[in-house]
């Protein structure tokens, strides 16, 4: 099995994905909160690159059955209903839900996705399930890290190296890395005990952190808390498996 790396969703390549399972990492915050509303009984979730086509595709739904969330620069936006902190997707708020969920950065590298054999939602809370999969599923890997804005983010490459030091462990030389890859690998094992204290040096954490979010990070630092795998077919993000 090949594992390939991209470290924002600016540098992934849509046409590199074909027959690929492609994880999509971001820790902070979406990747999280995605798995968390599916553990919490969201039927379906739409994911919307832009704002304004998530306000338009919630035009004319009961918002009794479909909700708007997400956020931009960290917070909730005008109108929506949740933004994008997993402690606010609770059962009483998202069970048997659609939502419709536009975010800065984990919107963008999963809209690239669209040519992968399978796209799955990653973070710390969903590692284990993640690596099973990708073991089943035989495909040939990308981990497509969101980053900041175009940039590097610590904790999404702490995350991906976190899933290929995983395989590695189940598939010792059938894994063949990328240089970037085993770099990820490296730092993933670095800090695979000190997760929250790599979520606060991070520069994603500190800016949440200012925000107020400060407890969003014990929840996204909180490894395979959430064991469900949110997959992405045809536009539409279901819980895998269900
Ligand atoms: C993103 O997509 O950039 C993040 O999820 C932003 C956030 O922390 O809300």
């Amino acid at each position: 099995m090949n594992a390939q790396v991209f470290l924002t969703h600016a540098d992934v390549k849509p046409e590199a994905l074909v027959e690929k399972s492609a994880v999509v990492i971001d820790v902070l915050r979406a990747s999280t909160s995605i798995a968390t509303a599916f553990q919490n009984g969201a039927s379906t979730i739409i994911p919307v690159a832009e704002v304004d086509a998530a306000r338009k595709l919630i035009t004319g739904q009961s918002r009794a059955t479909t909700m708007l969330c997400g956020e931009r620069d960290g917070s909730r936006l005008p109108g929506f209903d949740l933004g994008n902190s997993p402690a606010e997707y609770t059962a009483e708020k998202v069970q048997h839900k659609t939502l419709i969920f536009t975010s800065t950065n984990g919107a963008q590298a999963l809209a690239k996705t669209r040519l992968a054999q399978y796209t799955v939602i990653s973070a710390f809370v969903n590692v284990g399930v993640t690596v099973d999969f990708l073991i089943q599923a035989e495909a040939d890997v990308a981990i497509c890290c969101a980053g900041t804005n175009g940039a590097f983010s610590l904790d999404d490459a702490v995350c991906g190296g976190l899933i290929l030091s995983k395989l590695y462990a189940k598939l010792s030389d059938k894994l063949i890395l990328d240089d970037m890859g085993t770099a990820l690998l490296i730092l993933g094992r670095r800090f695979e005990n000190s997760i929250l204290n790599m979520l606060r040096l991070s520069t994603h954490g500190r800016k949440l952190m200012k925000l107020g979010f400060g407890s969003d990070l014990i929840l996204c630092a909180n490894s395979d808390s959430v064991p469900v795998l949110p997959r992405l077919k045809n536009g539409i993000i279901t819980r895998f498996g269900q």
